[in-house]
């Protein structure tokens, strides 16, 4: 296996002086090629700042960042990137098969390309026959699938989720995760999604990466030893799924749930990521 993606040493620090902020403390680490990473970690801990700075929108204020062995300085052509917001990330105006095309637009391809690569990537993702409809015209889930599609549609080396599914109802965030994991087998993807759900950075990965409180620094890095075919019953009512959900949340919990830290959380996000660290705890121990 080759190395995709290679964090060294990673910082971003906002503001200079007095009002600086650290967002992301020396973070290191790799990504094979083919695997699928999950990045979970307390809201506010600069998940989102460590993708901008992978992708490269925002420079790290120290370290750098290499995808394939090239040194990251500008959104590379070969990465692409789901956004959390998926009703302000597609163009109103634009059909589905247009915004899918969008960022195909700067490559050497002819228009009949773009088109076909489109069609392809919105099969893909299931919603063949689409295409000429408004994304206003789709519900929330569909509208995430057109997102996926864009971005499946470069080809992407390396596909950045920053919380892709955190929007859609329990149903259709269970099949999203099940898309992105048949592209990643299909595609021979590498994928790092963002996610501040414990179970379901378990269910989607090959592996997960647990970040401090602000700012964030890895406190572990866990292989996921479950089968590569994966079943969103039985896979998570499975004793290695159950274990590892519970190791991830009591790491999560270990940063998060001194009593006056989770009292003081005016963050509903962080509080909901304690209290799920907590749930999942309880059920372990059954108490
Ligand atoms: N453009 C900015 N200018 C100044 N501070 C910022 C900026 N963007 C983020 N921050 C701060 O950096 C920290 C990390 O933010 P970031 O968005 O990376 O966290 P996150 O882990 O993605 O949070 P969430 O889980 O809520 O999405 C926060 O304290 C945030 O207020
Ligand atoms: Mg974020």
């Amino acid at each position: 296996m080759s190395t995709m993606l290679e964090v060294s040493g990673v910082s971003h620090r906002y503001g200079t002086g007095a009002k600086a902020h650290t967002a992301v403390n020396d973070l290191s680490f790799t990504v094979e090629a083919g695997q699928l990473a999950s990045i979970v970690g307390p809201s506010g801990c600069g998940k989102s700042t460590l993708l901008r700075c992978i992708a490269g929108l925002t420079p790290p204020t120290e370290g750098q960042v290499s995808l394939h062995g090239d040194r990251v300085d500008g959104v590379p052509d070969d990465l692409a990137v789901v956004f959390q917001d998926y009703s302000r990330s597609l163009f109103p105006w634009l059909s589905v098969q247009k915004n899918v095309e969008f960022p195909l637009r700067w490559r050497s391809l002819s228009r009949a390309e773009r088109r076909t690569r489109a069609a392809e990537a919105l099969e893909q993702v299931g919603l063949s026959g689409v295409g000429g409809k408004y994304p206003w015209q789709l519900s929330g889930g569909m509208q995430q699938r057109v997102s996926i599609a864009r971005a499946l549609a470069s080809r992407p080396a390396l596909l950045l989720m920053d919380e892709p599914f955190a929007s859609v109802d329990a149903q259709t965030r269970f099949e999203l995760e099940d898309l992105t994991r048949r592209v990643q087998r299909e595609q021979g993807s590498t994928i790092l999604v963002v996610t501040h759900d414990i179970d379901e950075s378990v269910y989607l990965s090959d592996r997960v990466l647990v970040l401090s409180k602000s700012p964030a620094s890895i406190v572990a890095d866990l292989p996921v030893e479950l089968p590569a075919e994966r079943d969103q019953i039985t896979t998570r009512e499975s004793a290695e799924f159950v274990t590892l959900r519970g190791e991830v949340a009591r790491l999560l919990h270990g940063g998060t749930a001194a009593p006056e830290a989770a009292t003081a959380a005016s963050d509903a996000a962080e509080w909901e990521l304690a209290e799920q660290a907590k749930d999942v705890t309880e059920t372990k121990t059954g108490s």
